[in-house]
């Protein structure tokens, strides 16, 4: 199978190359909502209305994701680019694969700094410096997933969770984007992002099959039944963070529990990953067709 770049014209339209965001970023909310509250399942809670809180809410969760990103760039998405581009591995790829490789890597870099930078810009009282924040739990689960595996199986398996999330993450930035209620200082710093990362997705729809076809069958076998693992940990909500907000927010351990099971109640985990990775699931057919029997094994 030929490859064929999605990123031929990267030198004009990548957002490291032409969105300038230091205005845009002092334009600050505005008025507006400093997120879309349909990424934020608690915040429609009517508790969580009924005591005024949605917005700082909100707030807390806009902030979250921005951190989010910087730490998918920066510590799984790019170290899986470095393993593509000169790991020990032996892929007989087309070399315009390696440095388109190279022009994502310098977008994500750039899509981490952007992202901090909105950030760190507000004042944010629990913000003690980049090193001093948590990791978010999903990034934690998708590390787990991948040392539990043999050392030699490492890279390939970030490579595939990069798959995974590469063809994942436009759609939430998409709906992210259309929510006109949210500032357009946050819209177009994630529709920036959004641009660059339709052209990952191009990206890695067409270069990961190419690689699939080179796995041995054991590694096949082992990666088959973790690729929905992937998914999930980044589609399921993270409840002991929205309990630590709503903790933020006032709400007694009465409150926090009956809004989380409120909550969790109306979430079906398999509508989520199935709505969030039509693309994903068309990578897995175009590898091999058994692979999405392996995926819908729930
Ligand atoms: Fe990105
Ligand atoms: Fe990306």
């Amino acid at each position: 199978m030929q490859y064929s770049s999605a990123l031929s014209r990267w030198h004009t339209t990548s957002a490291i190359r032409q969105f300038r965001y230091e205005d845009i970023i002092n334009d600050g909310i505005q008025g507006h909502l400093p997120f879309s509250p349909s990424l934020v399942p608690i915040s429609g809670h009517p508790l969580v209305k009924e005591k005024g809180v949605q917005e700082k809410i909100l707030y807390r969760c806009m902030t979250e994701y921005m951190l989010f990103t910087t730490y998918l760039e920066i510590l799984l998405i790019n170290p899986s680019l470095t393993f593509l581009i000169f790991g020990d591995h032996n892929f007989n790829l087309d070399d315009c694969i390696y440095t388109d490789a190279m022009k994502i890597y310098c977008d994500e870099g750039y899509h981490a700094l952007f992202s901090l930078e909105t950030f760190t810009h507000v004042d944010i009282p629990y913000y003690k410096g980049i090193r001093e924040i948590k990791k978010p739990n999903s990034i934690q689960r998708v590390f787990n997933i991948i040392n539990n595996l043999d050392k030699t199986r490492r890279g390939v398996a970030l490579l595939s969770f990069a798959m995974v999330s590469e063809t994942m993450v436009t759609n939430s930035l998409l709906s992210a984007m259309k929510d006109e209620t949210v500032a357009a200082s946050v819209r177009s710093i994630i529709s920036a992002h959004a641009e660059d990362e339709g052209k990952h997705q191009a990206f890695f729809m067409r270069v990961y099959p190419l690689i699939w076809h080179q796995l041995p069958e054991n590694e096949k076998n082992e990666l088959g039944s973790i690729f929905r693992n992937f998914a999930e940990s980044f589609v399921e909500p993270d409840w002991d963070f929205y309990s630590a907000v709503l903790q933020e927010s006032s709400f007694d351990k009465a409150e926090v529990n009956l809004i989380i099971s409120d909550v969790k109640s109306t979430f079906n985990l398999d509508l989520a990953v199935n709505s969030a990775t039509p693309a994903t699931r068309k990578v897995l057919k175009n590898c091999e067709h058994e692979l999405l029997k392996k995926w819908e094994r729930l």
